[in-house]
């Protein structure tokens, strides 16, 4: 058996050391190594070796297999180094690479990027909440009853445990106010969720930008400058802004906001892009109960709320005509913002 093994190892080196081609060593490789390679078929007769003879034949076994191994290993190595070489000498270091696409933000991040800012400086910051939502945080809180429309199963996008996805972003107006006194001065973008027909305005899933600023005595006329500033810091310093009269389950008095659209050429045209209105005192009250506090007592503070449709004020600013452009990625249309 060890004359045998020595026999093999040394058959196998010389072969190795002949082999010309990665793919010669691959069938010494498995003439000697594989399943039915010679190594593997010596291997088999240990069996019939006496108790004595067969730990010193184990090893050499073990010992001839990874000479065998290791040379096979070292040859390959030195076929891929030729191969490497050759491909190097080939390559052309001082050719311009490939351009790699720079196209710039979503013009949803654009937009949020520039709404974000513009409100900062009023001294607005950052917050969130979940987009799986209780039915509380989403209508209750917010005054909105029970047989209201959008609580419905064609309009909501319900769970089987009575949670939903929220259908708007002022769901963050009540998170906000149950964790912080105020004052309280946030905005929070997210997604919105509604059971709508995707078509060319609408999307099932969709971006909003919420506001609220409750502390002593806000009025009307506070949210018509915050607004009025974030709008025409958009859309350019002349452009009008108009509040039209409303009607929101969880504001009183509520107003949309329209801008007048000049498109070249055309007529211009009042566009709405927001909701808003003073938050409605029965909305501090539900918010007073769930605290089990008097910090947001209607007798205390007021304060307003607004809502933007992110991919409306991209649509409007860039005269986007289909939603779901916003949404294709599609490099053609994303290249061009
Ligand atoms: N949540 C309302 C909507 O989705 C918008 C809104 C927000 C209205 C805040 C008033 C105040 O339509």
């Amino acid at each position: 058996m060890l004359e045998q093994l020595q026999i093999i190892l040394s058959e196998a080196i010389a072969e190795i050391s002949k082999a010309t081609s990665l793919e010669d060593l691959d069938n010494l490789r498995v003439s000697y190594l594989g399943k039915k390679g010679r190594l593997t078929l010596a291997a088999g007769k240990m069996k019939d070796l006496s108790k004595e003879e067969r730990p010193n034949a184990g090893k050499k076994l073990n010992e001839t297999r990874s000479k065998i191994t290791q040379s096979l290993e070292e040859k390959i190595n030195h076929f891929q180094q030729i191969e490497d070489s050759k491909e190097r000498q080939s390559l052309d270091p001082t050719l311009p690479s490939n351009p790699i696409a720079s196209i710039g933000r979503h013009p949803i991040s654009q937009m949020l990027d520039q709404a974000i800012k513009a409100l900062r400086r009023m001294g607005f910051s950052l917050a969130s909440g979940p987009e799986i939502e209780t039915e509380w945080h989403c209508f209750d809180a917010l005054n909105t009853p029970q047989d209201h429309p959008a609580r419905n199963e064609s309009d909501t996008f319900y769970f089987d445990d009575g949670k939903l996805l929220r259908t708007h972003t002022s769901t963050i107006q009540i998170r906000t106010m149950e964790n912080t006194k105020p004052p309280v001065r946030i905005i929070a973008p997210g997604a919105a969720y509604r059971r709508d027909e995707i078509d060319a305005t609408h999307l099932s899933q969709f971006n909003q930008l919420e506001g609220l600023y409750v502390d002593k005595d806000v009025s009307l006329a506070d949210l018509k400058g915050t607004l009025e500033y974030l709008l025409q810091n958009i859309f350019g310093k002349e452009t009008p802004v108009r509040f039209r009269p409303h009607f929101f389950p969880f504001t009183e008095p509520s107003f949309e906001i329209d801008i007048l659209l000049d498109v070249e050429g055309k007529k211009s045209k009042w566009i709405e892009i927001a909701g808003c209105g003073m938050v409605d005192p029965d909305v501090f009250n539900e918010i007073c109960k769930a605290r089990n506090d008097d910090s947001y007592s209607p007798e205390k503070v007021s304060g307003f709320a607004f809502g933007l449709g992110l991919e409306r004020l991209a649509m409007i600013k860039w005269g986007i005509s289909d939603i779901r452009l916003l949404i294709e990625n599609d490099l053609r249309f994303l290249g061009q913002f």
